[in-house]
């Protein structure tokens, strides 16, 4: 059985949508908790998506406790994670589940970690990953699928962090936090979902420093235990539904969100015409006529390459053409063919995307084939005339928690159904 979205478009959107927590963040601190042998955390304002859902599934299988205390809290004990092996079937299924490798790493000083899958969006290697540990002292090969480290010694090195990655930059974090002597990482990455999990590390009685700038520094310490955090409301979901709102028509205001983390995504669309005002953790949209806009993703806090698809479905409706340049994923404008069907007027060309504004998309049969490409495809799909079938609404499910209640609640014609799966 699969899920469906069917979505009869033309209804403006209005009232109130509440954020939830970062899956970005929420990723690496769930994982983080799993690095304290004694007491428990308790973590707030955790999303309850698929991805997360996964992570929790390997904590147990590691031997961890992980409990689902109340919708967004999760609380976990880990001082009894013994196995060193994660399982193949759920690892895979996650780009996170990397950060499994540094856990086990950092407690165990072995690991097996199948390599993970994740979201159609390019070819998502792990050498970086791979030379962190190696800096680190640790021998990790890929094996049958799988990362595989025996008995290592750890201890802290220097480390420059290529592209700044952000995956690499949350795993050498959670590694060195208990790796004796200090590690130091260049370029790391300064997204806002670091410094949150610097913050918890902390909590936790780590010494981690600098998150949020260049150059992260981590002093290892003996031991971690359980501390209570909240994580940070997640922008890419705030700004999805801002970009929404901009496409459907409306006002909505967009609730429990930092205005801050989305100060280019505010500048951009405000560029684009629409009428963005924050008010405390709230920022309000109102549509307006849509002003084709150029973006060029950029690490944090350049515009996010996970609110480029959807960036892209706004585009298809404004009056005139935009050039959207991808400079952090290979491969990521698989879902403008989708959008074409829909009556989008897009030519890509390598990483550039053109977009020349069209008056309506239409409702057709589509299929997301990756979380952000699939928001892009509910975004048209609110917009258009007649009825969209979106397909591949496991892959939104990963990022994005009762995308079609919320959206629902804000007046949307949104319906999930459940259908045998295709040949
Ligand atoms: C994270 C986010 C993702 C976001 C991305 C960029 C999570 C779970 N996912 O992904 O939503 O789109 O940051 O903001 O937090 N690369 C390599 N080798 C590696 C690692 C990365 O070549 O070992 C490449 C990637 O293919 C990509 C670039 O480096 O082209 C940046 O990737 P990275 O910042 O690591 O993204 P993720 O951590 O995978």
């Amino acid at each position: 059985m699969t899920a469906k979205f069917i979505v009869r478009g033309g209804n403006r959107l209005s009232g109130t949508v509440a954020i939830g927590g970062a899956k970005n963040s929420a990723l690496p601190i769930v994982t983080a908790a799993a690095l304290a042998a004694e007491g428990e955390s308790i973590l707030d304002n955790v999303p309850d998506n698929s991805d997360i859902q996964h992570l929790c599934a390997i904590l147990e299988a590691l031997g961890c406790q992980v409990e689902r205390v109340a919708e967004t809290t999760l609380r976990i004990r880990a001082d009894r994670l013994e196995n060193h092996v994660a399982p193949y079937h759920i690892a895979r299924r996650l780009r996170g589940s990397t950060y499994v490798m540094g856990l086990l790493l950092a407690r165990l000083g072995r690991g097996e970690v199948a390599c993970p899958g994740g979201c159609e969006i390019g070819a998502r290697p792990v050498d970086f990953h791979l030379k962190g540990f190696k800096a680190l002292g640790a021998e990790v090969v890929v094996e049958h699928g799988a990362m595989v480290s025996q008995s290592v010694n750890l201890r802290g090195g220097r480390f420059y962090v290529d592209r700044a990655s952000v995956g690499t930059t949350v795993n050498m974090i959670i590694t060195a936090s208990l790796t004796p002597g200090v590690t130091i990482l260049e370029n790391a990455a300064c997204e806002p979902e670091i410094v949150d999990l610097a913050n918890f590390i902390n909590a936790m009685g780590g010494r981690v420093r600098g998150a949020g700038t260049n150059t992260v520094r981590i002093e290892g310490v003996d031991r971690l235990r359980g501390a209570r955090h909240e994580v940070i409301p997640d922008r890419i979901e705030a700004g999805t539904y801002m970009v929404m709102t901009a496409a459907a028509g409306g006002e909505v205001r967009i609730e429990n969100v930092i205005p801050e983390h989305l100060g280019t995504v505010i500048a951009k669309l405000i560029e684009a015409g629409q009428e963005v005002v924050e008010q405390g953790d709230s920022i309000v949209v109102r549509s307006r006529p849509i002003r084709s806009v150029d973006v060029e993703t950029q690490v944090y806090p350049g515009f996010p390459t996970d609110l480029q698809s959807p960036w892209v479905a706004l585009m298809g409706l404004a009056d005139g053409i935009a050039v959207v340049q991808e400079t952090i994923f290979e491969n990521r404008f698989g879902f403008t063919n989708e959008l074409i069907r829909m009556g989008a007027n897009i030519k890509v060309d390598r990483n550039t995307g053109i977009v020349r504004g069209v008056e309506r998309y239409t409702g057709a049969p589509v299929e997301a084939k990756d979380i952000r490409g699939g928001a892009a495809l509910v975004t048209a799909a609110l917009a258009a005339e007649g009825v969209t079938e979106i397909g591949g609404v496991r892959y939104i499910d990963r990022g994005y928690t009762r995308m079609e209640e919320k959206l629902t609640a804000l007046g949307a014609d949104i319906k999930r159904v459940t259908v045998e799966e295709g040949p």
